[in-house]
């Protein structure tokens, strides 16, 4: 009997290890599979397509033997959290054993870079335009723009560069590919390296993700014939939240301190060692294998809305029932990934918010969770995808608490180059302060070493509050990247939507 069982950082962190053992120890033998992406169910195990979980090492003799009823559930392509999907980038997922060049071949791999290579450059980049496929790493530019710029650049040497440093809270769908199908991002960067004439390519993946950076590095070796003259290196960074901002990343990739570049230049222009570069995020790279394989005009076009075209895949985390990686077209509303999908909290309490596009994010009224999961509709309503990873919280959060985390975490992330982050993020967690000082929450108050007068509040309430308003509007539009320029994302939707939370008057305007 042969149970497949995943290897995912995730699976294994849950014991996924010790069952795998259990299992070949009753003489079973074991595939290491990627993972679903069902990860309340880890670790799951399948047999002959059918799923139990999660299953712990003293339930694997009740397996074996045909039995553990109470965790089996049934077929897992037809479980509700599957079939309700639409994977493109994740078809794969739980299906393949990650380093297996046969699996890989077997279910469509290599056919986008064969087709690439057959149809020229020119129609590789007109269909990747064609197909609308914009930036997974969180700005939505379009993709196929950002490699005709680097193709019409007339650099003899040009770079693709992958952003692997998947930074932002409750994210891990680039961990999900490098460690589940790493040949689909080689492959998919290779074919961007055909595309706009770079023969080289980085992966700049975080020190965080030991599995990950294992699993590509042995994907390279294996196939670097496939995509040869093509090469890709790997860099692993040490984890500074900025140095996913992409001219950050590219000074750590070059050994430099990695602090935020001015733009223009960009990237695309004069990038790693002042060449044309591509930078990428994975999911970006990924997509591109399918979208070639099926032509640009199949794949991407017909689904999603609007401006947003194809898939995403998103990361339903934090406080809820059943988290994992949930693919489907733009489109989608919160209200049907936190309760359909999600299946509410993991606690029982009511929903109190969503954070959606990591720590820069707006947290989400559920007064808002209708709207459509879109670039322009969150940009529309003060709020962004970014990366796609949604956190929930209960009513158990403390907004003003989340609100000043926001800060704290900007003051300390920030690479330091420009003024309104780098002091801004100071001087917003002391106005902070001064509010719950001023307000019922003066017990809550954290006083920091650097800060001054926050328990002697010399302004009004209102005052503060339109100081803080202020700040995040010199934050916004003078902050030279996204780290400082998006904290004030989550700190005005916590006071706009839950000023009591800060002690605020319920109708407190923003
Ligand atoms: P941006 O809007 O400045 O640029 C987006 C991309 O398009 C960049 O690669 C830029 O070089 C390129 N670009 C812009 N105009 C171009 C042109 N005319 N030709 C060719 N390329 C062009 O946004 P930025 O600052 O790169 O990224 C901000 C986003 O990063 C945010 O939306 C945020 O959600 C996301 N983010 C993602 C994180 C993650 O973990 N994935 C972490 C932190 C932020
Ligand atoms: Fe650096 Fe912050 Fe300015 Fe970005 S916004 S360049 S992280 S100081």
């Amino acid at each position: 009997q042969t149970v497949r069982i995943s290897d995912d950082a995730v699976a294994r962190a849950c014991g996924a290890d010790a069952v795998a053992n259990a299992f070949a120890l009753a003489g079973w033998t074991v595939e290491r599979v990627s993972s679903w992406g069902m990860h309340w169910l880890e670790p799951l195990v399948e047999v002959n397509g059918v799923g139990w979980g999660p299953v712990t090492t003293d339930r694997v003799a009740e397996i074996v033997d045909g039995g553990a009823d109470d965790l089996c559930i049934g077929p897992i392509a037809a479980h509700p959290f599957i079939a309700g999907q639409q994977r493109m980038t994740f078809a794969r997922a739980g299906r393949t054993r990650p380093l297996s060049l046969d699996d890989y071949a077997e279910t469509g791999g290599w056919q986008g870079l064969n087709r690439a290579r057959e149809i020229g450059a020119e129609q590789v980049l007109a269909e990747v335009v064609q197909s609308g496929l914009r930036g997974r790493g969180g700005a939505g530019f379009p993709a196929g723009i950002k490699w005709q710029t680097v193709a019409k650049a007339e650099e003899p040497r040009k770079y693709i560069v992958c952003n692997a440093d998947e930074g932002d809270s409750g994210t891990f769908a680039d961990r999900m590919v490098m460690e589940g199908d790493p040949f689909a991002l080689i492959e998919g960067m290779a074919i961007a390296g055909h595309a706009v004439g770079a023969g080289q390519g980085y992966v700049y993946l975080r020190s965080e993700y030991p599995d990950a950076i294992a699993k590509i590095n042995a994907a390279i070796a294996l196939a670097a014939d496939r995509i040869a003259p093509f090469r890709i290196e790997v860099r692993v960074g040490a984890g500074a939240y900025v140095c996913g901002e992409e001219t950050s990343l590219l000074n750590s990739l070059e050994g430099k301190r990695g602090e935020v570049r001015a733009k223009p230049p960009l990237p695309a222009l004069s990038g790693l060692f002042g060449c044309p570069t591509v930078v990428n995020n994975v999911l970006t790279l990924a997509a591109v294998p399918h979208i070639m394989t099926e032509g640009g005009a199949v794949a991407y076009e017909t689904l999603g809305m609007g401006r947003s075209k194809g898939t995403m895949p998103i990361q339903i985390a934090g406080n809820v029932k059943h988290g994992g990686l949930y693919e489907t077209a733009f489109g989608v509303t919160l209200r049907e990934l936190v309760y359909d999908i999600g299946g509410g909290t993991a606690s029982g309490r009511p929903v109190k918010a969503v954070q959606v596009g990591g720590p820069l994010g707006a947290y989400i009224h559920p007064d808002q969770f209708d709207i459509a999961f879109d670039y322009e509709t969150y940009a529309a309503a003060d709020a962004l995808i970014g990366h796609g990873g949604i956190v929930v919280f209960d009513d158990s959060a403390d907004m003003a608490a989340l609100a000043r985390f926001a800060m704290k975490f900007c003051a300390a992330e920030s690479c330091g180059k420009c003024t309104p982050c780098r002091i801004g993020s100071v001087r917003g967690m002391e106005i902070i302060e001064r509010i719950l000082a001023g307000g019922r929450k003066a017990d809550a108050v954290e006083v920091l070493p650097q800060m001054h007068n926050v328990r002697a509040p010399d302004r009004s309430l209102s005052e503060q509050v339109a100081l803080l308003e202020d700040l995040c509007e010199t934050m916004k539009f003078g902050s030279l990247c996204a780290l400082g320029g998006f904290t004030p994302y989550p700190v005005l939707s916590a006071l706009r939507h839950w000023p009591e939370d800060f002690g605020l008057p319920a109708k407190m305007p923003v």
